[in-house]
Order: structure tokens, then C-alpha cells, then sequence
């Protein structure tokens, strides 16, 4: 159905996707190009097809301010929590570029969508969930093929993002994403790059028949 091109071209992306804080360049993504990447979102496979997500865009340089000192908070008693060796490798690195992105994507989750009987759910309730997060991941897919970056920020309280763009239970919000024009992606995600966790090799991930024996689950 593909040719050899278009399938390298997917593995390239997925390969090449990174989560941005430090490379946006400081313009604003045009309203085309968001449509399209909101629209791959939305082309997402969803639980008895009920697309549980909504897109809040927040493009307001004042909300992105208020929005990242709301996180510069919840960043410090992050770095308030750890021991003196962890807190020493995480105070370099860079955790979210809401204002310089431009553009805010917060990603809700409402799971009443399609009623009490969703095909699918009635087992797996976070399936709905499941779902959403698929929608995150087109468009992070999407936005890197625009060669546009992303990032994820979950430094947040919930209620605060909720409040912020006037959602309320039982919608939540599941990502606030940052997203716009970038100098360049890096090669090495981030927080290998500055020591703080390494990815570990597919094969490691890969299991037979069964899950490996007890105990030999990495942390
Ligand atoms: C659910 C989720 C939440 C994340 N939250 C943050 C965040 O708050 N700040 C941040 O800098 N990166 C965040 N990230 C990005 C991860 O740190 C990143 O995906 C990981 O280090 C691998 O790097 P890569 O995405 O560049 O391959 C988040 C990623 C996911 C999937």
C-alpha cells in the first residue's frame, strides 16, 4: 500500500520525535499547520470509537507566563523532594518552554463521552484514557513530520490547569503540550543527555510467551 519511501519516512519520524524544552525558536506556528497536526489527532483509534479527547490552544502570552510560573512552583518542589545527588544532576535541566513554544495544547479527557455502554470499556475502564493519549501521541508524530517540536509538561497541579482553562469533573486535563517552530531536534533525548536516566535496549522489552521470571524487573 506504501512504498519503501513513505514507510522509512514513518520510522524516520517516529525515530527522530523528541520532546523539546530548550530548542523552540521563538515564532509561532501559523493556524494551517495547527489544524493539520490537531486534525492527525483527531484521526486517532479511540475505545467504542467515542474520541474521549478535546484541544484547549492557548496562545496568549500572558496565560503562558501565568501558566509557566504555575510550573516553575510545582518544578521546585520537585527539586525540593529529591536527595542532594539527584537534585544536583536535575537543576540544569530544562523541563518545559511553554512561553518560547507559543502555543499551548492542553489535551482534556472526558470519560462520559459515548454514554454508560462503550464497546470496549466495560472491563479496562482507563481504555478511555488509553485513548487520549493516542491522540497525544499523532499529533507529537504529526508535528514532527511538520519538523515542528513538542513538549510534554506534566509539572502541574490538576485542579490548576483545570481551573485554567475552565474544565471540571469529570473532564480532565491530561497534557498540557508545547509546540512550535524549533532550531533543530536533538538526537539524544534530553534527559540522557544530561545524565539523569538512560533508555534501556529493545531487547530488554521484548518478552516470549511470558513476562521474565520474578525479580528480574528493572526499576
Ligand atoms: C506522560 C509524559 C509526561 C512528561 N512530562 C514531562 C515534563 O513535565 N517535562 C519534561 O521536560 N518532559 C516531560 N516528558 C518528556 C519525557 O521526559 C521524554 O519523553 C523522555 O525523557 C524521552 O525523551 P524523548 O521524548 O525526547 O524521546 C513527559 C513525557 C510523557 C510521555
Amino acid at each position: 500500500m506504501f512504498g519503501t519511501e513513505a514507510r522509512d519516512a514513518l520510522y524516520d519520524i517516529i525515530r527522530m520525535r523528541r520532546d523539546v524544552r530548550a530548542e523552540f525558536n521563538g515564532e509561532r506556528l501559523d493556524e494551517d499547520t495547527l489544524m493539520r497536526i490537531l486534525r492527525a489527532a483527531h484521526h486517532a483509534p479511540s475505545v467504542g470509537n467515542t474520541q474521549p479527547w478535546d484541544f484547549v490552544v492557548v496562545q496568549d502570552e500572558q496565560r503562558l507566563k501565568e501558566f509557566a510560573e504555575h510550573v516553575a512552583g510545582c518544578r521546585q518542589a520537585f527539586a525540593d523532594s529529591l536527595p542532594e545527588d539527584r537534585k544536583s544532576t536535575f537543576d540544569p535541566i530544562k523541563i518545559e518552554g511553554i512561553v518560547e513554544s507559543g502555543t499551548g495544547v492542553v489535551v482534556t479527557y472526558d470519560p462520559e463521552r459515548g454514554g454508560k455502554h462503550i464497546l470496549g470499556r466495560h472491563t479496562i475502564d482507563e481504555s478511555g484514557l488509553f485513548s487520549a493519549v493516542l491522540a497525544i501521541q499523532n499529533l507529537w508524530l504529526a508535528a514532527t513530520a511538520e519538523g515542528l517540536g513538542v513538549g510534554w509538561v506534566s509539572f502541574y497541579e490538576e485542579d490548576f490547569l483545570a481551573d485554567f482553562v475552565g474544565v471540571s469533573a469529570p473532564v480532565r486535563p491530561i497534557a498540557w503540550l508545547c509546540v512550535g517552530p524549533v532550531t533543530r531536534l536533538q538526537e539524544i533525548p534530553d534527559l540522557e543527555r544530561f545524565g539523569w536516566r538512560k533508555g534501556r535496549p529493545l531487547e530488554e522489552a521484548v518478552h516470549r510467551d511470558r513476562f521474565a521470571a520474578p525479580g528480574d524487573r528493572e526499576a
